[in-house]
């Protein structure tokens, strides 16, 4: 059974209604690291919302481990597109925010063993800090004391520290200067590697779809109209060799820009 289902999956938006995505199916089997690309407003967010449960489909149906989520939970680690941080907290306690509200309610709160388990996730939360390329001394600012690409790695630590089973990227990358995005590429690699996860990374980059994802699936739409269909499911091959790349970037691109034909194919190719 695939860890993720997404069975005939339709959205539509606003009054009157307007079709995002349409009769959209995938399988997506535990340890699968699938990178989802697709012009902007085909609907990436959007699908990425309906597998964390924070949003339900008009029709069809979305399956984790074989069942309906109506609701996030921890199995699922979320870096939204627009993600925002405490600014009443600092770096590190927005870290740690996130296991110490799942173990412990507020009562809970009080108990010797909260503080032995709050050390424990501070010295997580340090950890991260340093294999995100922060300094320890940056645990102790507030957010708008940081850069934008510094609070977009904060974003992605929060979401780390919970070790989700399946971890839902969207576009986690943008605000980063290249040298700054291939470290953080090759963190989120080893991290697949080392623990396993189900990622579902959203990006606008054709060759970073094809670094990190085993799979990279294209969401387009096949009229101007209508919703997004999954246009194209392709496989990387591993390892992913440096001369295979221009011809899958050509299909890649080809097959998301089929229902614009005045789409410069260019709109996904930005280099890393
Ligand atoms: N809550 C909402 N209410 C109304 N319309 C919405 C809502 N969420 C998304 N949309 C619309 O649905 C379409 C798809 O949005 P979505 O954010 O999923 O696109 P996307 O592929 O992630 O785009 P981008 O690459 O720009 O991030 C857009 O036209 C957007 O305006
Ligand atoms: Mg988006």
């Amino acid at each position: 059974m695939p860890l993720i289902e997404i069975r005939d999956v339709s959205v539509a938006y606003g009054t009157p209604t307007r079709p995002v995505l349409d009769r959209v199916s995938l399988a997506i089997e535990e340890g699968e690291f699938v990178c989802l690309l697709g012009q902007t407003g085909c609907g990436k967010s959007t699908l990425l919302r309906l597998v964390l449960g924070a949003e339900r489909p008009a029709a069809g149906r979305i399956l984790v481990d074989g069942r309906v989520h109506h609701q996030p939970d921890r199995t699922r680690g979320y870096v939204p597109q627009k993600y925002s941080l405490f600014p009443d907290k600092t770096v590190l306690d927005n870290i740690t925010f996130g296991p110490e509200v799942c173990e412990f309610g507020l009562a809970a709160r009080l108990t010797p063993r909260f503080f032995r388990r709050r050390r424990e996730f501070r010295r997580q939360a340090f950890e991260y800090l340093q294999r995100i390329g922060l300094e320890p001394s940056d645990a102790a600012k507030y957010p708008d004391q940081l850069s934008g690409g510094m609070q977009q790695r904060v974003a992605i630590a929060q979401a780390l520290i919970t070790r989700p089973r399946i971890l839902l990227m969207d576009e986690a990358f943008s605000a980063l200067d290249p040298g700054t995005r291939k470290g953080m590429q090759r963190l989120i690699r080893q991290l697949w590697k080392d623990t396993g996860a189900t990622i579902l990374f959203v990006t606008h980059n054709t060759h970073e779809a094809l670094r990190l994802g085993t799979r990279v699936v294209v969401l387009a739409k096949e009229m101007p109209d209508s919703g997004s269909r999954v246009m194209l499911d392709l496989p990387v091959p591993e390892p992913c060799r440096d001369d295979d790349i221009p011809r899958l970037v050509r299909r890649l691109e080809s097959a998301s820009t089929s229902s614009d034909p005045l789409a410069p194919a260019s709109a996904l190719s930005e280099k890393w």
